[in-house]
């Protein structure tokens, strides 16, 4: 599909990449303005997790992008060779890793571009001191650097087409991308979802002989549980790789916070968390729209009142119910949130302690305070299991039981 060649920019000589695509663009003047308009946008993004773009054109018809070369090895080389001697990232090399190209990705996604092939032979491990060897270490000094940022899909464009077939890497593809539906930037948390499993697993959830097994894989059957961590953990990862784009996480670092917490990392997760947008329940309560009478014009007269007062409650009838849904999905929302973060202060305690404890309240020292007017009911069920209950007011339920000896949690 192409080719990377390291290139010298002869009036600032400095060392370039340079990534030319096997397309043939000049035939097709559409593509060609596709190609430059993607590549505009690619390159006015400026992110110190993004591969920087220096110059795009195209030379004999084939389009080539000019960018900034990164010595170190692809997050894909790094991971096989660690894997391949049976080793595993530590839980905070992976939540480094992850901070750094959910940032990217967030950066990127409110610009409007979606990557579409985010995977780990997409991002590269980069030390602005050192060079970078697969035997090394992530530490705090290692940045990953996201490439391929949409440019090259597009150049690939032709190609898909004629086949028939999708892009991106059938590995790390979301069921919508995988069954050619519109992708937004849920896609690219998929993705990361399924990077996030590979670096816990040591292996990517789906594997098969054929790229359609593997997207069938992707599309039906939900990611095997990992055996051996903690049940956080998991819940973090299922979330990421839920099949609908609604039910996954809405930003790439709410995904990384979650992710911290459940590692015991709370005041990091706090402090990324301090930078999202701010969640449904904090949200100021929806007013029904032009409800304010300051517009209503002073010449109406006053039987007109009577006009308005049938306007406003029929606009209430409207808003209100359409009010209490949303209030009541933020509620369940938070909820759930409760749960799961009930569940890692669960872990800590036991982590602590070697015992689950006997009430809720026992674990409001472990980075974890409920919600008022969301009650936990805590069971234990032996001295390795336990129940978790979290209701709201309005009586939804959601539960998670864990059982420590055999790791199996629903
Ligand atoms: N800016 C860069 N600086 C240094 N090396 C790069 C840069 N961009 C890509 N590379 C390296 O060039 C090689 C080929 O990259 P390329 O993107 O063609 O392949 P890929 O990522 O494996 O597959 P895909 O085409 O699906 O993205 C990879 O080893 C990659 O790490
Ligand atoms: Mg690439």
């Amino acid at each position: 599909m192409a080719e990377v060649y390291l290139g010298t920019h002869l009036t600032l000589d400095r060392a370039v990449a340079v990534k030319v695509m096997h397309n043939y663009v000049e035939s097709d003047p559409d593509l060609q303005s596709r190609f430059e308009r993607e590549a505009k946008t690619v390159a006015g993004l400026r992110h110190p997790n993004i591969v920087q773009i220096f110059d795009y054109d195209t030379a004999e018809g084939h389009p080539y992008i000019v960018m900034e070369y990164l010595v170190g090895p692809s997050l894909a080389t790094y991971l096989r060779e660690l894997h391949s001697h049976d080793k595993r990232l530590q839980p905070k090399q992976i939540a480094r890793l992850l901070i750094t190209i959910a940032t990217a990705l967030d950066y990127a996604h409110e610009q409007g571009v979606i990557h579409r092939d985010v995977k780990p032979g997409n991002i590269i491990l980069h030390n602005k001191a050192t060079n970078i060897s697969t035997q090394e270490p992530i530490t705090e000094r290692t940045d990953a650097v996201l490439t391929d940022f949409g440019l090259v899909r597009i150049a690939q464009a032709v190609t898909q087409t004629a086949s028939g077939s999708v892009s991106g890497t059938p590995a790390y593809m979301s069921p919508e991308q995988a069954q050619g539906l519109k992708v937004d930037h849920r896609s690219d948390i998929y993705s990361l979802g399924v990077i996030l499993y590979e670096m816990v697993a040591g292996r990517i959830p789906f594997e098969a002989d054929t790229s359609w097994t593997l997207i069938f894989k992707h599309i039906n059957e939900p990611p095997p549980p990992i055996s051996g961590i903690q049940p956080s953990v998991q819940i973090v990862i299922d979330r990421a790789l839920a099949k609908k784009p609604e039910d996954r996480y809405q930003t790439a670092r709410a995904l990384a916070a979650d992710y911290m917490d459940a590692i015991g990392m709370f005041a990091e997760a706090n402090t990324l968390r301090m930078s999202l947008p701010p969640s449904p329940l904090s949200r100021p309560a929806l007013a029904p729209k032009n409800a304010n009478p300051s517009s209503v014009p002073a010449w109406i007269p006053t039987a007109s009142f009577v006009l308005l007062g049938l306007i406003l409650v029929a606009l209430a009838a409207i808003a209100i119910p359409q009010f209490v849904r949303y209030r009541q999905a933020a509620v369940d929302a938070q909820m759930k949130s409760d749960l799961r973060n009930a569940a890692v202060a669960m872990e800590s305690y036991f982590a602590n302690r070697m015992v689950y404890p006997a009430s809720v309240a026992e674990i409001a020292g472990f980075g974890f305070q409920p919600t008022p007017g969301i009650s936990l009911t805590l069971v234990n069920l032996s001295q390795s299991a336990y129940s978790l209950t979290a209701a709201t007011p309005g009586g939804t339920q959601a539960s998670f039981v864990y059982d420590n000896t055999t790791g199996s949690m629903h």
